[in-house]
């Protein structure tokens, strides 16, 4: 008899990698006869793929797990597993914390799903979260429609950054062979995908552990070799890892994006050593000149953490000084999180939750303010994008990407009323006119 065909619902938090990992995850249970579902009413698998990385993100899942407990009574078949970084970081801890939950599933074993869900029908709810035996070949992924496929290049990071859970959580850094990549990539394309991101949480020290000569300037060059391929993406950096040689191979290849997300965390050198970030306020804007002489159009993305143990108002100025001196093109500013595990986690989070949010907005003030002035400053000139599709928030109006990050908004139908849908997946080129805090506005040139 031939299977009946169940249902999977899977929620995604966190990064990028998390929402790579989900496609791969549904790709496995696609092949048992599972199918997708939207909504979590008539699952038979209800999948929550979590993030650790601040207690804000985990207190979302615990909040899911909550009201379950209800549904699961109602419904004792239906079956309840929890994987990605939460799963990996509490192991079977999550069991004994929700009787509602049959299956914690860790970031090395996501790919066995199949496998123990199987084990489940037969007894025992589980834990598989065995670390480090990640098995590197192309298991096809299940990719989301779009002009934009995911194409994770590594695994883990071999920092040790004393606030961050990552390394708890993913394990220690492991590059995908630079083959395997590009196999994976020549099926997307054919598949009929314009652009690809390959991630990485530390992009830039990719083939570290491959011993095979290869960098991510080789990868890069190898990607772009591939016909079809309009944009490649890649993220996220870590300033320590960025050669000049990197820098060049950016500049140099014209399909690859000039955006560089590389956070700082923090402009005040006294922090960052407690951060054990590797590198002084200097050695950051060192790296920021070097990037934008080598790569005159590259955008510089942040991530800013404010209220790390200790930061003082001077150590905050240092930060605000940072981002005025830098004027970075986008930046993500967070509130300090102790991840219990973390070296940080010993320190006392003794700034209080009032001063970190005032510095928070603060940040994020600064950055509307210089975001405000560089769209200004960008009326009268002409980008070419990668168009994306419909704009989120009017469906009148197309939206695309600069080969930056910049995102502008064009009219989707020309003066005729005819739709310029065919854009979508293609470049074109357009004359901004008008801009807000937030977005870019043209039309077609
Ligand atoms: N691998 C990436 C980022 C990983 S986490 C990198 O190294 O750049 C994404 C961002 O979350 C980090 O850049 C940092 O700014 C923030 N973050 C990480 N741990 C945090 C914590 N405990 N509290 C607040 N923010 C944190
Ligand atoms: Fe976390 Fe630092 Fe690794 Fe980034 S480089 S994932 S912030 S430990
Ligand atoms: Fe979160 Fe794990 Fe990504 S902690 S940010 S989902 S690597």
């Amino acid at each position: 008899m031939p299977p009946m065909s169940k249902n999977v619902y899977i929620e995604t938090f966190g990064c990028q990698m998390n929402l790579a990992d989900t496609e791969t995850v549904l790709a496995r249970l696609k092949d048992e006869d599972y199918q997708q579902i939207e909504t979590s009413e008539n699952a038979d698998l209800i999948l929550y793929n979590t993030c650790s990385v601040r207690d804000g993100a985990e207190a979302k899942i615990r909040g899911r797990m909550g009201d379950l407990k209800k549904v699961k009574k109602q419904r004792p078949d239906l079956r309840i597993g929890i994987m990605g970084c939460m799963a990996q970081r509490e192991q079977e801890a999550l069991l004994k914390q929700y009787p509602h939950l049959d299956l914690v599933v860790g970031t090395d074993q996501f790919v066995h799903m199949p496998a123990l869900l199987k084990q489940l029908d037969e007894g025992e709810r589980l834990a598989a979260t065995e670390f480090g035996d990640f098995e590197e070949r192309n298991w096809s992924s299940l990719r989301t429609e779009g002009i934009n496929a995911w194409v994770p290049v590594m695994r883990g990071c071999n920092y040790n950054c004393t606030y961050c859970i990552v390394p708890k959580t993913r394990g220690k850094e492991k590059s995908r062979p630079l083959n395997l990549i590009i196999d994976d990539i020549k099926e997307l394309v054919d598949r009929g995908f314009a652009q690809v991101t390959l991630l990485g949480q530390t992009i830039d020290a990719y083939g570290k552990t491959l011993g095979d000569g290869n960098n991510l300037a080789s990868l890069l060059r190898a990607v772009h070799e591939i016909d079809g391929l309009k944009r490649i993406r890649y993220i996220t950096s870590h300033p320590k890892d960025i050669t000049d040689e990197l820098l060049h191979t950016i500049g140099e290849l014209p399909r690859v994006c000039k955006h560089l997300h590389v956070p700082a965390q923090c402009g005040s050198s006294r922090i960052l050593r407690l951060m054990g970030r590797r590198y002084t306020r200097d050695e950051y804007l060192h790296f920021a000149d070097r990037a934008r002489t080598i790569i005159p159009n590259v955008e510089l993305l942040t991530d800013m953490i404010v209220g790390f143990p200790r930061e003082t108002d001077e150590d905050f100025q240092e930060s605000v000084s940072l981002m005025n001196e830098v004027r970075f093109d986008g930046a993500f500013v967070f509130i300090y999180s102790p991840r219990p595990g973390t070296g940080a986690y010993n320190l006392a989070d003794d700034v209080s939750m009032e001063v970190k949010k005032a510095r928070c907005n603060e940040l994020l003030a600064i950055q509307l303010g210089h975001q405000q002035e560089m769209y200004a400053s960008m009326h009268g000139q002409t980008h070419e994008i990668l168009v994306e599709g419909p704009s989120k928030s009017n469906d009148q109006k197309l939206c695309g990407r600069t080969i930056g990050n910049r995102n502008i908004i064009f009219p989707r139908f020309d003066e005729n009323g005819n739709s310029r849908d065919h854009l979508i997946s293609n470049l074109a080129s357009i004359t901004i006119d008008s801009s807000t805090n937030l977005s870019l506005f043209g039309d077609l040139v």
